[in-house]
Parts: structure tokens; sequence; C-alpha cells
């Protein structure tokens, strides 16, 4: 699928890594801190993330009103810890969806999905295994520089696992050589396919 589309280098992997160090040295940005979404039920939301997949809910803050408008609307800010120290966070405001009209179930993966990082394939398969327990359906695509499984929480967010492969440092360092040409490629495509969208 995508492999056959990589131009691959042969340059010592740390000569790569080296490279990549010093454009992340450079990058003020430096990981993500959190992801937020939206959930319909605080307490169903932690039985998934908690229970089922094994991601501690280490903060929930009670507000008593909303801090743009000031209306006294109690909602929760929940948080649900990631190895790494990062959280996926929810917010659980009834009130306010009403008013958005905003569904649970508007979203694919090609609007909104967070993807988050397994160790291996062995963990990916136990994950896959844990969901089938749970009667939770997923998709599975090798996207052959990382491997996916994808479903949707209580709340409509797709939630991706992934892991890496042997080829995904290379293959994102050759990406990065080529971004900029990838770039232009994309966009006489873009042009060509959807002129009406130029
Ligand atoms: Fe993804």
């Amino acid at each position: 699928m995508s492999l056959a589309l990589w131009n691959k280098s042969d340059t010592p992997i740390q000569t790569l890594r080296a490279t990549q160090r010093t454009r992340q040295n450079a990058n003020s940005v430096l990981k993500l801190h959190h992801h937020a979404f939206k959930c319909k039920n605080a307490e169903e939301t932690r039985v998934f993330y908690e229970d089922i997949l094994k991601m501690p809910l280490v903060c929930a803050i009670v507000e008593p009103s909303d801090p743009i408008t000031g209306a006294e609307t109690p909602y929760a800010h929940l948080y649900f810890e990631l190895a790494d120290g990062s959280w996926l966070a929810f917010f659980d405001f009834p009130s306010k969806y009403e008013e958005l009209e905003c569904g649970f179930d508007k979203t694919d993966v090609w609007t909104h999905h967070i993807a988050l990082e397994v160790p291996d394939e062995a963990t990916l398969i136990a994950h896959r295994k844990n969901l089938d327990d749970h009667g939770i359906e997923y998709m599975n695509i090798d996207h052959e520089y990382c491997n996916s499984v994808y479903f949707f929480d209580p709340n409509g967010l797709v939630v991706e696992f992934t892991h890496n492969v042997d080829e995904t440092e290379r293959y994102f360092h050759d990406k990065a050589r080529d971004v900029k040409q990838d770039m232009e490629h994309w966009l006489k495509v873009r042009a060509e396919h959807y002129p009406e969208k130029a």
C-alpha cells in the first residue's frame, strides 16, 4: 500500500536520527499535552477507557459554571492517562451539547480520530481480543509503516490503536526528506481531480 510509494534511502539510521534530533530540538512545541472531546456521560466514558481499555482516570475536575458565558451550568473535565504522561480528556457538559445540537454519531475516521501508540504487534493482538471480549467492533488496517485497529468509543470518537514496525523509523525520515515535493505533487493531483475545490 503506502510503502510502494516510498523512495527508500540507504543512509545510515544514525545519520537520519541525528537529522531528526536537530529538527526536533529547534521546535518549541514539545509533545501532545492532551486531546479533548465531548462525552455523553462521564461514567459510561470512564467504564470504556478505564475498565475496558485500562487507561486510568487520574483527574475529574468539577466546574460550577461555564467560564466563557458565566452561566451556572456545571460540567466535568476528565483526564485519562497515557504511559508518556499525556492525557485523553473529556468534557461532560450536558446542557452545552443540547445547545449546540451536535450529535455524538456525526463523525468518522476521515473527519476526526485520535491515534494512540501501543508497543508491538502482540499488544495490538491482545487489545483486539479485549475488544472482541467486550463486543466492541473494530477495523484492522495494516498501513505497512504501522499497523492499526480503529473503533468507536461511546461518544462517537474514533480511536486508533497502532504499533510501529521495523520500517517505520526510516519511512518517516525519508518522507521528511521528500515532504516538499510530495506536497507539490498532492496539490497538482488535487487541482486535477477536484478543480471545483481549488
Ligand atoms: Fe491515524
